[in-house]
């Protein structure tokens, strides 16, 4: 991450930690930029505020207990007050793709189950039209079948492979990642919807649904700021 970029995204992280309230039930994205968030709610942490953390992935959960963060589960608190994540692209409807690090899955049902989400970006990830990869996550058995009815909604897949682990990627369910070459999406809630309803994928990056509950924060390298929803 170069010094712009790491600026950019400690500045929307440390925006987003502010509008934590005591007692709230916060839900953990993962990615380096919600960890600058969590960096900040521990700071407040140590200065009073009592919080708890539903982390989205093994590694947002060591994180946050790094940082003095209680965590707790859905099973506890189904409805968290707000979940604070990170995303690749974010167009001006936001509508999104997430999943670089292969945690959509949970990152889904946590964000899904808040009762608010704010976005954190670096400009970088901000685009007119959606059109990098949408990463699916796929039961191991349901691999071919998979990857057939993703070429079949005129997408390009291909298995995610590890970077000091040989063969693919397995995430923290124990599947696998196909990366959906979709080219331009100009339809995602139509793309969510056809992935989603493939027999044997658990959940693709494509999040189209909870739109109105939704807030951006696009960090920049002197400042952060909540930017206005497309209608
Ligand atoms: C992980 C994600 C991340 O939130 C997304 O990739 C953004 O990561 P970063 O903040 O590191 O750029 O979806 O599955």
């Amino acid at each position: 991450m170069d010094e712009t970029s790491r600026f950019a995204k400690k500045n929307a992280g440390i925006l987003a930690a502010d509008k934590v309230k005591d007692g709230m039930v916060v839900g953990l994205g993962t990615g380096s930029t919600i960890f600058f968030a969590m960096e900040a709610l521990g700071l407040r942490i140590n200065e009073g505020l009592s919080i708890y953390g539903i982390p989205t992935s093994y590694q947002a959960e060591f994180r946050a207990r790094s940082y003095g963060i209680p965590v707790t589960t859905l099973c506890e608190h189904p409805t968290p007050d707000l979940t604070i994540d990170g995303a690749d692209q974010v167009n001006p409807y936001f509508q999104m793709i997430k999943g670089r690090g292969a945690a959509q899955t949970r990152e889904k049902v946590v964000a899904y189950s808040s009762k608010e989400l704010i976005i954190v970006i670096d400009e970088t990830k901000q685009t007119k039209v959606l059109n990098t990869l949408v990463p699916l996550e796929v039961l191991p058995f349901a691999l071919k079948p998979c990857m057939d009815a993703i070429i079949e909604a005129n997408g390009m897949p291909t298995i995610r492979t590890g970077q000091k682990k040989d063969g693919p990627v397995i995430t923290d369910n124990g599947n696998f990642i196909i990366d959906c070459d979709f080219g331009e999406i100009h339809e995602p809630e139509r793309v969510e919807d056809k992935l989603t309803f493939i027999p044997g994928s658990l959940s693709s990056g494509l999040f189209t649904k909870c739109i109105s509950k939704t807030k951006v924060i696009v960090g920049h390298a002197d400042k952060a700021v909540f930017v206005e929803r497309k209608v």
